[in-house]
């Protein structure tokens, strides 16, 4: 029985410290499960737009992100916006579904986002993250939390905005510590998130630039972070949330788990699930030898049932000379 958990978001209990990042088009249900029965000890969707959810209907895939299975929780909504009320209207909505929390994103760095004033810009306008996380925690029962990055460039005030969040409310922060200029260059300062952490008394989740087991280690002894959140890293290795690394040795696993997830893509997309698979494909072989003729093929299967006897073929009892040299690090 798990009776003490690692952390808590004011009354939600989270069991682990490692957690699937909120990534476009890498956060549905699929994936979730997998990178869940791997260790992922909370889950995010993706981010959606306030707006999205204020039409008088309530389907649409702004409604199919916010899809989610009781194996999520707890389930974490990200929605983002450029307008407090706008924004409290949307999660009002969407708290009726019953996500265990609800976040909001400070850290989106995409003009398309950040230049309405939504995203990482909401960092530029303190009295807007006030206003927003006061009214989200005034009047919704659930957690309200943050995803935040370390500020603009030349005015890094993740400390102060810290410290708005909590004086209004906000239960957990997570921080990506890369300026909205960085976008995702350079390196992530996990300095910033030991100081976040020694700023503020609520969680502090951090994120940026793990790629091994002992990077997850090596963020929570530096920073005193809560939870390390873990997004590139993530895709195509799941097995990052059981602190493992895959080795020559298990080329079966590899094989059997891609063709899990592979399997469940289309369970829930139909065909679609075999064109939106494709990414996943790149990502799970980025480390290893496979004959880039293989590949091609795989990525190129026009239907579930074609890739996945190309994957079999890779699975080491199918084949009496190994296809590839898995090369991991
Ligand atoms: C493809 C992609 C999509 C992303 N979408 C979101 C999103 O919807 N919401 C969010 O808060 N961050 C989003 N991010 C940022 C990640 O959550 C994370 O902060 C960033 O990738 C840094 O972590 P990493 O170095 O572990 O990848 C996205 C990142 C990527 C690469």
């Amino acid at each position: 029985m798990r009776v003490n958990p690692t952390f808590s978001i004011r009354d939600v209990p989270v069991y682990g410290d490692v957690i699937l990042a909120p990534m476009a088009g890498y956060a549905d249900v699929p994936h979730r499960a997998l990178c869940r029965s791997f260790g992922s000890a909370m889950n995010y969707t993706e981010f959606v737009a306030a707006e999205e959810l204020l039409g008088k209907k309530r389907t649409g895939p702004a409604w199919q992100l916010l899809d989610f299975t009781p194996e999520d929780r707890p389930m974490v909504f990200q929605i983002f916006g450029n307008d407090a009320g706008l924004i409290l209207q949307a999660a009002q909505r969407i708290e009726e579904l019953g996500p265990d929390i609800i976040d909001i994103n400070m850290g989106c760095s995409t003009h398309k986002v950040s230049g309405r004033g939504a995203g990482v810009a909401m960092m530029r306008n303190p009295a807007l993250v006030a206003k927003t996380m006061r009214l989200l925690t005034d009047n919704l029962s659930v957690p309200v939390t943050a995803k935040i990055r370390s500020g603009w460039e030349g005015n890094e005030n993740y400390l102060e905005i810290g410290r708005i969040l909590q004086d209004n409310g906000c239960a957990a922060i997570a921080i990506h510590p890369r300026t909205k200029e960085q976008k995702y260059g350079g390196s992530a300062d996990w300095d910033a998130i030991a100081a976040l952490k020694q700023t503020v008394n609520i969680p502090v989740i951090g994120n940026g630039d793990i790629t091994s087991a002992a990077d997850i280690d090596r963020m929570l002894d530096q920073t005193g972070c809560d939870a390390v959140m873990i997004g590139r890293g993530a895709i195509g290795n799941p097995w990052l949330f059981a602190r493992r690394e895959l080795t020559s040795d298990t080329q079966h696993e590899l094989v059997t788990t891609i063709l899990e997830h592979a399997t469940a893509m289309n369970a829930y997309y139909g065909e679609r699930g075999t064109i939106l698979f494709r990414k996943y494909l790149k990502q799970y072989f980025r480390h290893t030898a496979i004959e880039p003729e293989h590949l091609s093929r795989l990525i190129q299967a026009k239907t579930g049932a074609e890739r996945d006897l190309l994957l079999r073929q890779l699975l080491p009892e199918q084949t009496s000379h190994a296809f590839f040299t898995l090369s991991l690090p």
